[in-house]
């Protein structure tokens, strides 16, 4: 038998994108891509792509040879009073700077698609889902983590991309993968900031400009902890408080956690030991940003 002969990785030799939005048509796709020897990089989002999200499509294309992006702006995750029939959705514009980054897969679905009947099955990764944003977004993480194993089952991808960003997310989604023996590599790619700091995100754009420049508080806060734990400083509640004074001074801004907490268990620590995730949410006017850093010690020489 004639060996098949692969393009390269990220050379964009396949021609064209595809666009399915049944769980059948992505099947296919994903099923021919991997029967040609294809590796296959999935990267979830929630459309109202932005170069945060582009980044992790480069990520994914770097590191595979077939990248499907999933569009889904999925209710599961979504509490009763949260922004569900408001978040942005422009699929013209997301489709057009996906085929400029040269995915091969598109799958958007439509909710009814996804969930034809009401979901009764769950995935939950307990403990870990009610920390952090899943203190204040009850049934949050459970709905990722249900929407995210649909997707893996769906793809069946070698690996899958996901922001640092959304630490929380990370954390969760590498224990199930962890527990449910997924056979999915999770690659974690770093957060994509403004050029002022501010981390992109989707929600970004229901900020009026002043809310704008008050949503910059978050990263300068985040960056004022990072010094003072450059200047020595290892205590949490210490580097907590440095970070909450500068928040309290933009009155606009609601403080909803301000942690330093292990990146993997999201358990709170008291002292900043190797390598430590200092996570931040807030209201800015009624839009919920999240940002955070992760702390590290340099190993003794
Ligand atoms: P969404 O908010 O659209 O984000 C999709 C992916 O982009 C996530 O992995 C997120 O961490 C990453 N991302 C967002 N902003 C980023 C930034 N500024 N820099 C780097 N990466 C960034 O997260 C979700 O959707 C959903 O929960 C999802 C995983 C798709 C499940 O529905």
């Amino acid at each position: 038998m004639q060996a098949q002969v692969l393009p390269a990785r990220g050379s964009g030799a396949r021609l064209g994108m595809e666009i399915a939005t049944t769980i059948e048509a992505t099947r296919a796709q994903c099923r021919a891509a991997r029967r040609a020897g294809l590796r296959i990089g999935l990267v979830p989002t929630m459309g109202a792509l932005h170069e945060g999200h582009l980044s992790l499509v480069r990520v994914a294309k770097a590191q595979s040879d077939f990248v499907a992006v999933s569009i889904f702006v999925n209710p599961l995750q979504f509490g009763p009073t949260e922004d569900l029939a408001r978040y942005p959705r422009d699929f013209e514009r997301d489709r057009d700077l996906l085929k400029q980054e040269g995915v091969d897969l598109i799958f958007a679905p439509t909710v009814s698609e996804m969930y034809p009947t009401p979901a009764i099955t769950y995935v939950n990764v307990e403990g870990l889902s009610e920390r952090l944003d899943g203190q204040s977004r009850p049934g949050h993480f459970r709905g990722v983590t249900t929407v995210v194993s649909k997707l893996f089952h769906i793809v069946e991808p070698d690996l899958a991309v996901f922001g640092q960003k959304d630490a929380a997310q990370v954390a969760i989604i590498r224990r199930m993968v962890r527990d449910l023996n997924m056979p999915v590599e999770i690659v974690v790619a770093p957060i994509v900031r403004e050029p002022d700091g501010l981390a992109m995100s989707s929600r970004n754009a229901y900020l009026d400009p002043k809310q704008r420049k008050q949503a910059l508080v978050l990263s300068v806060a985040l960056r004022c902890v990072q010094e003072s734990f450059e200047r020595g400083e290892r205590s949490a509640a210490k580097l907590i408080a440095a970070g909450r004074k500068l928040l309290e001074q933009e009155p606009d801004v609601r403080l909803d956690y301000f942690s330093v907490v292990d990146p993997e268990s999201l358990d709170p620590v008291e002292h900043v030991a190797c390598k430590s995730l200092v996570a931040v949410a807030a209201y800015v006017g009624p839009t919920r940003l999240i940002d955070n850093v992760i702390l590290r010690s340099q190993p003794p020489t």
